[in-house]
């Protein structure tokens, strides 16, 4: 990330990182967001409030449950003069924001994540007005299996099949991070996207995505702390 034009991380493994990774699909973003409402969740040191922002945005809300990368985030948004609100608070906790957002941000967090079904759950339930963009580390297989509406309890090698939706279980052992849990291959994530009620509007790179809302179409409701009452 750059502030007043200087790299801040000029160090970092990934290089000038997340701006090298939003030049891939930032066209599929509105380039005149005219006063809508955005919420970054997981804003880290705030790379894409402020983008937003940039782009127009009205009230723009970061948050993250790490208070030193809010403190970051304060600081660049400070010196950029971009007037943004950032909060401690986990992807958990959106429904105390009581609010929806037009544009929700979820990138590279549902990985970090113990419970990433009822992240999706919680956020289409409560946050997500229109469109969010998401992204989610993936490995393994990328391709997406014809699957039939159903299979008989006896099936076995069904699930032997590398492009069966997977989602890889790394608890602490994956890329020196204790934080990653648990990785999905690209049929799981956008099964899980679509179970949770999303749809795909774009896809502009692997694990990138552009979602709208669809219809959940579980045929077990959620459970009330997850809905909206
Ligand atoms: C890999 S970084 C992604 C940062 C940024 N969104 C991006 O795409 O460049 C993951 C971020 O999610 C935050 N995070 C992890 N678990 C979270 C949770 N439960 N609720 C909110 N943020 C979380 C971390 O503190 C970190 O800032």
């Amino acid at each position: 990330m750059r502030i007043g034009g200087i790299e801040t991380a000029p160090q970092h493994f990934l290089g000038d990182y997340p701006n090298f990774k939003w030049e891939g699909f930032k066209h599929i973003v509105p380039d005149d967001l005219a006063g809508r409402s955005v919420l970054d969740i997981g804003c880290n040191a705030g790379f894409y409030t402020m983008e937003m922002k940039r782009r127009n945005a009205g009230r723009v809300v970061g948050i993250d449950s790490d208070a030193r990368y809010l403190e970051q985030a304060r600081f660049a948004a400070k010196h950029e003069g971009l007037d943004i609100e950032y909060r401690q608070m986990s992807v958990y906790e959106v429904p105390q924001l009581k609010e929806r957002f037009d544009l929700v941000i979820f990138m590279g967090v549902l990985y970090h994540l113990r419970h990433p079904l009822l992240a999706l759950d919680l956020l289409y339930e409560h946050v997500v007005d229109d469109m969010m963009l998401f992204q989610c580390l993936q490995r393994g297989d990328e391709r997406i299996p014809d699957l039939q509406e159903n299979y008989d309890f006896s099936e076995w090698s069904l699930f032997d099949q590398p492009d069966y939706p997977k989602l890889f279980f790394v608890e602490e052992r994956y890329a020196s991070d204790p934080t990653n849990w648990f990785l999905p291959n690209t049929a799981a994530m956008e099964a899980m996207l679509r179970s949770a009620g999303f749809v795909i509007r774009e896809n502009p790179e692997r694990e990138v995505y552009l979602l709208g809302r669809g219809k959940r179409h579980y045929a077990v409701e959620p459970p009330s702390f997850v809905k909206q009452s």
